[in-house]
């Protein structure tokens, strides 16, 4: 328990520093949103990159005048080598996985294929025991087409690899498969237009445990208009399988709720698939 308060605690920096790109050290507010810093990192990319006199310019600072010219030589060159990040979104290898990839691909059914980056289509083991379903893809998500790979993903991935889980291992999707802008609430409109490809998925996967975070997938899967808080923490039916309803951990790093709550869904839902694991302290 005590690691995984840690880590909520330090704001994840570790993940900022994965996302960032190119000159990070320019960028030192971490708490702009990725695609922005990625966006004025890539604009710094471009400009060192377009001129040569920038970085010339850049480098003559009072102190770097006492240095010598080869090692000025050499921060040129390391700085025009910083590699900028490129993110392949995963392909399912599974055939009906990978046919459904592909019609997602081409879905127009909502406006966000418009604005968003990528598809983030879910991945995972295609015969996942338990598959995760969470909301809507955010700016982190969107940019990499992977689910759950920006803050909220780093709670829940840390909080299953304390019981012995690793994310490959599962599987992991959302209501919607792009995200919305700004990371606005999905439309009503968007989950009936995406949800189909929801239900398919889990057709496909036949997971034995769905736990599905926050209102928005745990009120659409159970259909149901009670709130999480109500419903959270016990294993129950639905018309796509058994679910265990539990806390977004969005909304655990907001503060909303204690860490606690969402670790002891976990764990009851690893036991109701045949885990031997028990809450530890
Ligand atoms: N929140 C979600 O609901 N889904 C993601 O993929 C990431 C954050």
């Amino acid at each position: 328990m005590d690691n995984i308060k840690k880590l909520i605690q330090q704001q994840f920096t570790d993940e900022h520093v994965s996302s960032i790109n190119t000159t990070q050290d320019n960028n030192q507010n971490t708490d702009q949103p990725v695609s922005s810093i990625n966006k004025d990192n890539k604009e710094n990319h471009q400009d060192l990159a377009s001129s040569e006199k920038n970085i010339e310019e850049e480098v003559k600072t009072p102190m770097d005048n006492q240095k010598t010219s080869s090692t000025k030589d050499t921060k040129v060159k390391e700085k025009m080598q910083e590699p900028a990040l490129i993110f392949i979104p995963p392909v399912p290898t599974d055939p009906q996985l990978l046919e459904l990839y592909n019609t997602c691909l081409t879905c127009k059914a909502c406006e966000l294929c418009d604005s968003a980056l990528n598809l983030v289509f879910g991945d995972g083991n295609p015969n996942a025991q338990l598959m995760v379903i969470g909301e809507a893809p955010g700016a982190d998500e969107d940019e990499q087409g992977r689910p759950f790979v920006g803050r909220a993903g780093q709670l829940l991935i840390k909080l299953l690899n304390k019981y012995g889980v690793q994310r490959e291992e599962i599987f992991i999707a959302n209501i919607l498969k792009h995200r919305p802008p700004n990371n606005r609430n999905p439309l009503s409109s968007e989950i009936s237009a995406c949800t189909p490809f929801l239900r398919k998925q889990i057709e496909i996967i036949q997971p034995k445990l769905l736990i599905t975070l926050g209102n928005f997938s745990s009120q659409y899967i159970l259909e149901t208009k009670t709130g999480i808080t109500k419903i959270r923490g016990v294993v129950q039916e639905s018309s796509y399988g058994m679910v265990m309803p539990t806390l977004h951990p969005s909304a655990i790093i907001r503060g909303a709720y204690p860490v606690d709550l969402l670790e002891k869904d976990v764990v009851t839902a690893l036991q109701y698939i045949g885990y031997d694991v028990k809450l530890e302290d």
